[in-house]
């Protein structure tokens, strides 16, 4: 059963927030002068020692959010010790109590989701409705993987075989997880990534992103709450560059669930190879270059309807987030046309006002290097809209929704993070060439296509290499066992979060053959 009806958030940018939320948001509210602290949760005590961050809110410095204290080389091995020496409790506790665990972890999710939703305001900037769909989410990742094991991990597969011998397969947990997650979805892929660890009978080490690591110290205190035991989930924020090759060289890790850059699962990739010792199994899921193809068929207002939400939505800080539009040269400029105008009534400013639809990016780093990329662009290629910045900008940082149409593919060598979209014309004739663009970006993750010509999109859809395809709408939001979610090729390893096949990666197959 999924909980959340977090497609809503695909249908467009802002839809009726401010009509169906009032009510909740007043309870939101009560959260906004409340100050967190957070710090590594060893054997489940919190640790308030070392190093101390201060976080801010990303739309307003001025905002103190709360402070963490940040981990160091002896408490993450010390962390990495309590788990080795739990796995076995842990990975031999039945399932259904596992499972159990889980969906009380839901149950307090939904039941503080009032604070949980001011922290995604307030520790990551997301509007309401970016935040009603992180803490959804994260409560239909955990039930999701809890019918998931009983369903796959409770009993054992029984197998054919001669008469006299019994033989069963049967899945059990690896050993100590590492779970490394991303600031943009500090909630969801915060949990998601746990709760598939866990169930599936493997201790956990959560690393959250540094960014966010109230919301996520917040989130253990409520799993612990949940039955979960502090020697088998433990939290060890800190900066990436630090305490990650601590955890990803350690010899006792069976494994690391990662999401965020490619460039860091590359180097996670390398320090887990450089060990000694066991294979550990590395489940990445990265980034995107995402692209949209728009052939003259398609119907204009949707198309700018699911252009504007896959760009934009969540100030573009999402992997799934359309960055390359193709329009066929026929319908190229009537569309434009309508985006600078859809693109005009964008709100960017205070996530917490509720007719926001463009928030602040997530730090003055991503800012500036977003800003660089603008900056090259206005020399390089045609502007061809842009949002207006909120009128008090000097205290967040925000960027303005920007639109430039370039020529080729190739002229962006990464990844940009933010509300930028890149747009390119393309003749009829040349859709071949098309494909050929986005697959040679090397990323594939998303793909959106908006075309009434099945033929088209039946082609499209088969020879361009991506994880997630959406066909005649927006391509974003993926729910969580609706459509598994995933990349390939730079966008990540899978399997697929969310998906029927995600917690076989974090198991290991045994076969028991037994003389009867
Ligand atoms: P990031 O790679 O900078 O950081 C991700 C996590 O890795 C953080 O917790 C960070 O502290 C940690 N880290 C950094 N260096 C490390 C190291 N050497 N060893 C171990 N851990 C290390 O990414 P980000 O900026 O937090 O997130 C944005 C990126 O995440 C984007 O590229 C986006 O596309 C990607 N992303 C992908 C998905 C997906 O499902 N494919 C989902 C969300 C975000
Ligand atoms: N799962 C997230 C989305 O689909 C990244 O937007």
């Amino acid at each position: 059963q999924i909980y959340g009806d977090s497609r809503i958030n695909s249908r467009g940018i802002n839809i009726n927030v401010m009509s169906q939320c009032l009510p909740l948001y007043e309870q939101v509210h009560r959260f906004f002068n409340h100050s967190w602290l957070a710090g590594p949760i060893i054997n489940g005590e919190l640790i308030q020692q070392g190093e101390v961050m201060r976080v801010h809110a990303p739309f307003d410095r001025v905002i103190h959010v709360g402070s963490t204290y940040l981990a160091d080389q002896s408490i993450a091995e010390q962390a990495v010790s309590i788990a080795h020496h739990a796995f076995v409790g842990w990975n031999t506790t039945p399932v259904e109590k596992r499972a159990a665990m889980l969906d009380k972890s839901a149950d307090l999710l939904e039941e503080h989701r009032s604070e949980l939703i001011a922290l995604c305001h307030l520790e990551a900037g997301k509007t309401l409705q970016d935040a009603i769909d992180e803490v959804r989410e994260a409560v239909d990742f955990c039930r999701y993987y809890a019918h998931q094991a009983r369903h796959n991990f409770a009993a054992a597969l029984q197998l054919d075989g001669p008469t006299g011998e019994s033989n069963e397969l049967y899945l059990q947990g690896k050993g100590v997880f590492v779970c490394i997650s991303p600031w943009n979805f500090p909630l969801a892929i915060f949990a998601g990534q746990i709760m598939a660890a866990l169930v599936a009978g493997n201790t956990v080490i959560a690393k959250p992103a540094e960014q966010t690591s109230l919301i996520a110290a917040r989130a253990v205190e409520l799993f612990h709450q949940a039955g979960i035991s502090g020697k088998v989930l433990q939290l060890v924020p800190g900066l990436g560059s630090q305490v990650g090759p601590v955890l990803t060289s350690d010899e006792r890790i069976a494994g690391v669930a990662f999401t965020g850059s490619t460039e860091t699962a590359q180097r996670i990739n390398r320090s887990l190879a450089a060990r000694n010792g066991a294979i550990a199994t590395l489940v990445a899921e990265t980034g995107g270059q995402n692209a949209m193809i728009v052939d003259s068929t398609a119907l204009p207002e949707q198309v700018i309807k699911d252009v504007v939400a896959s760009a934009f939505t969540s100030a573009g800080q999402r992997c799934s987030a359309l960055r390359v539009l193709f329009l066929q040269e026929d319908v190229a400029d009537n569309m434009l046309q309508l985006l600078k105008g859809a693109m005009a009534e964008l709100k960017v400013g205070n996530p917490c006002e509720l007719d926001t639809d463009v928030g602040p990016v997530i730090d003055e780093a991503a800012r500036h290097s977003l800003l660089k990329h603008i900056d090259h662009m206005r020399e390089t290629a045609t502007l061809i809209a842009e949002g207006q910045l909120p009128l008090n900008v000097t205290s967040g940082h925000f960027v303005a929704p920007v639109a430039f149409e370039i020529q080729r593919m190739n002229q962006l060598s990464k990844e940009h993070f933010g509300p930028i979209l890149h747009i390119i014309r393309y003749p009829a004739s040349k859709l071949d060439g098309v494909i050929e663009q986005i697959n040679q970006s090397g990323y594939g993750l998303t793909l959106g296509i908006h075309s009434r010509n099945e033929t088209t999109s039946r082609t499209i859809d088969s020879r361009v290499r991506v994880g997630n395809v959406y066909i005649n709408r927006n391509q974003i939001g993926a729910v969580v066992g609706v459509q598994p979610f995933g990349g390939l090729g730079l966008s990540g390893t899978g399997p697929k979060a969310g998906g029927p096949h995600y917690l076989l990666r974090f198991a290991t197959e045994r076969t028991r053959t037994t003389n009867t």
